[in-house]
């Protein structure tokens, strides 16, 4: 099943004045509707997830799509969290497993699998719940979890303008059609612009409400840690957490702008581009 831009949860980061900061808050209400509007524009079809197919299971990836949980996990590979498959490797044929993992879910928290924390959902009601754990632990055991990208994916080389060459594991421009940026660029500098700028700065440029994000990357901030740190948010220090309200691909997208404009091949403004 797709992500569509109607689900509840796109709004969520906006539903609860307590979670966004004054500065945000603020500017949000005059800008909202244009931004929502590029969303809708730019709809974005997550690859569909493919499990047993039995009429249950359709029912807890129904409960799942409606929730957040998309925005960090897959079936079968990592994203922020372990990828579901995994999971029910771990716990299978444990007794009380059910009951370890749906408290997992309920109140969120680190250390099981790795440093990053999971967010708490302590609204997902007792049904929604039992059926998403039920149908995770159900889960056929698929060996280890295929790698996060293609393995044998291309390498993009670009020089830039003080003579310096890079390698990138995704392009920039459509080929041979350079300074045209591709559509994940594109749709990068869109939601980027929408959603991350007013803290960041315009065009990624920095400001006085939150790091300048290519000095980020320039630091050494891999595309796994941007996409945890975007996802999972740090509510304490101001910054959102945007799960379930962008998706995997919309985060990777602005880390793909966010790294064409910290190498200087992604001008300021509109970049040029088919769309
Ligand atoms: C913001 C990112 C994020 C969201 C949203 C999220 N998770 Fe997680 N999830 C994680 C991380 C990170 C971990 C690993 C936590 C740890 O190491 O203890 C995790 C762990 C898990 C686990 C393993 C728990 C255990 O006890 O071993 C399950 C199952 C799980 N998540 C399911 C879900 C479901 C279902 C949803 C939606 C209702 C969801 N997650 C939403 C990031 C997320
Ligand atoms: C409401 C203001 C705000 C918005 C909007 C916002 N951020 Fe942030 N962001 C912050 C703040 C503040 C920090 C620093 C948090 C900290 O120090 O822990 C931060 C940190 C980050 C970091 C880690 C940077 C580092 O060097 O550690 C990433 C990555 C990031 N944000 C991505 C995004 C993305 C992507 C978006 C848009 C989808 C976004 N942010 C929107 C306020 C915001």
């Amino acid at each position: 099943m797709a992500w569509d831009c109607t689900r509840r949860n796109r709004q969520s980061v906006h539903a609860d004045p307590e979670r966004i900061p004054g500065v945000w808050r603020i500017v949000m209400g005059a800008t909202f509707v244009a931004a929502m509007g590029s969303v809708a524009a730019y709809a974005v079809q997550t690859p569909a997830a493919e499990p047993a197919s039995d009429a249950p299971a359709l029912d807890a990836e129904t409960r799942i799509e409606a929730s957040d949980c998309a925005s960090c996990h897959a079936v079968d590979r990592t994203v922020v969290g372990p990828s579901y498959v995994e999971v029910a490797g771990r716990y299978r044929g444990q007794p009380g497993a059910a009951e370890t993992v749906a408290r997992s879910i309920r109140d969120g928290g680190a250390g099981r699998w790795g440093e990053i924390p999971m967010t708490a959902h302590p609204d997902l009601a007792d049904a929604d719940l039992e059926a998403i754990v039920a149908w995770i632990l159900a889960l056929p055991d698929e060996g280890e979890d295929r790698p996060a990208r293609d393995a044998a994916a291309a390498v993009y080389a670009y020089t830039l303008a003080d003579g310096a060459d890079v390698e990138l594991a995704f392009p920039i421009f459509v080929e041979g059609q350079a300074p045209t940026v591709t559509r994940d660029v594109f749709r990068g500098y869109l939601m980027y612009n929408s959603y991350c700028y007013r803290c960041h700065g315009q065009d990624a440029t920095g400001s006085q409400f939150a790091p300048d994000l290519r000095v980020s990357l320039a630091n050494g901030m891999t595309v796994e840690e941007y996409l945890a740190m975007a996802m999972v948010g740090d509510e304490a220090q101001g910054m959102p957490g945007w799960a379930g309200f962008l998706t995997e691909e919309e985060v990777r997208q602005t880390y793909m702008y966010v790294e064409g404009r910290r190498l200087g091949l992604v001008p300021g403004g509109r970049p040029p581009s088919d769309y």
